[in-house]
């Protein structure tokens, strides 16, 4: 399972590359107008210095929701370094750039994924990744995890390559439950990482044999 970080803060992405678990980064307008990123130049600039940090996947989001202006983003965003994937949305004109971009050999991650129906499409077009988005669902009382389950069968049954990406993902246990789903990747906040540390034992435990080991030294 691949580990993403969502975020567009650049001292939560080295910390989780610092501990060699980071497999990549997704942001969205949202993420970077959260650190105060505005402004075309200042996210391009944005998108390169998170590609310096890490190794893996960054995905970057179109803006436009028209083809042509997707296809001229998305090609734009795709020639700035060769970790970035294109972020499509989820509407008709994003599925007939992530056909045209798959023929093309640029990597792309369908966003705002919140059906089976909708995944179904975007794997049809050939996205490399797939965004379902369990914790808004789970806002409007709606089984987030339930609807990667759901995906995990359908691609599985025809062999689909597009990987599922588990986003809106808020706390440990989403993180869990999509690993014994099969989701391919999961991308949320550090502190979600972070939690999958935790265990009171280990710290009691740990504690213990400090404790020990001073006795006999
Ligand atoms: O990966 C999608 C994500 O950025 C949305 O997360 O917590 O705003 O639903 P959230």
């Amino acid at each position: 399972m691949k580990f993403f970080i969502d975020t567009a803060n650049l001292d939560q992405i080295k910390e989780a590359q610092d501990m060699g678990i980071l497999d990549g980064v997704t942001t969205n307008p949202s993420l970077m107008a959260k650190e105060g990123i505005t402004g075309h130049e200042n996210i391009i600039n944005h998108y390169k210095a998170i590609c310096e940090i890490v190794d893996g996947d960054v995905s970057a989001e179109v803006i436009a929701t028209d083809f042509e202006g997707m296809i001229r983003e998305g090609e734009a965003l795709a020639k700035l370094h060769p970790q970035i994937v294109v972020k499509v949305p989820m509407i008709k004109d994003g599925i007939k750039a992530i056909k045209y971009f798959s023929d093309k050999g640029i990597k792309t991650n369908c966003t705002l994924v919140f059906s089976a129906g909708q995944a179904l499409l975007a794997a049809k077009a050939g996205a490399t990744y797939v965004s379902p988005f369990i914790g808004r669902l789970d806002d409007v009382s709606t089984d987030g995890l339930g609807l990667i389950q759901e995906i995990r069968l359908i691609y599985d049954n025809y062999g689909f390559e597009t990987q599922i990406l588990a986003a809106s993902v808020r706390h440990t246990m989403h993180i869990i439950d999509c690993a014994k789903i099969g989701a391919d990747v999961m991308t949320g906040p550090l502190k979600a990482i972070d939690g999958l540390l935790n265990h009171p034992l280990t710290d009691i435990g740990l504690a213990k044999f400090l404790e020990d080991f001073k006795k006999g030294n």
